[in-house]
């Protein structure tokens, strides 16, 4: 898939078929992941890969957000070192979306799943204090098609200075 139509057709997935991921996928998931950037290239992030039901279901119940990371086949918990990075929530973005993307690419879905009760996941999968979990990703083969929309450009870029919108692109309003 071109790169420019990933980012423009990706989704949020949240319902999966029951097909687990295979493992050459998951490998592929996480080489994108690292090949992130990171603040000055301190690569502070740590994957736990997770398919255990039992698991899925403790940290599901965890997050209080729904059954659905608990019905995905695979997840993925994104944590960052707080003594390796300066940056943590962006370096650990960068590296959850780019295995968002990834997943989109291969066929997969996936979505992004808040740890809002960060300790109470963290000590479910044993991540120590150091690390802060930024992302957990349930993920699977998708068995639902998302629209979204989008702001349009016109409502949220600007030229030179904030607020003005005349600039050597004339966005649709
Ligand atoms: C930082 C972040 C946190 C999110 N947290 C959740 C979440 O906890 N639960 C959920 O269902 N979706 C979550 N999402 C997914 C967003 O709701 C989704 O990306 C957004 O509605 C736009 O839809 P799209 O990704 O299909 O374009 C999160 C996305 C981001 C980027």
């Amino acid at each position: 898939m071109e790169l420019l139509e990933a980012i423009r057709t990706r989704r949020a997935i949240r319902k999966f078929k029951t097909d687990p991921v295979p493992p050459e996928l998951i490998e592929k998931l996480l080489e994108a992941a690292r090949w992130a950037p990171s603040s000055v290239n301190c690569q502070p992030w740590e994957f736990i890969v997770i398919t255990d039901p039992e698991t899925k279901k403790r940290i599901s119940r965890a997050f209080m957000l729904g059954p659905f990371l608990n019905q995905a086949p695979l997840a993925i918990a994104v944590a960052v070192d707080r003594l390796k990075s300066t940056c943590q929530v962006q370096d650990g973005s960068i590296a959850a979306y780019a295995i968002w993307l990834a997943a989109h690419d291969l066929g997969l879905g996936a979505c992004w799943v808040n740890p809002i009760i960060e300790f109470g996941v963290k000590r479910i999968l044993g991540i120590p204090v150091t690390k802060r979990l930024v992302s957990v990703l349930a993920i699977g083969y998708p068995d639902e098609a998302p629209v979204h929309t989008r702001k349009k450009l016109a409502d949220f870029v600007y030229f030179e200075k904030h607020g003005n919108k005349k600039g050597p692109i004339a966005f649709k309003e």
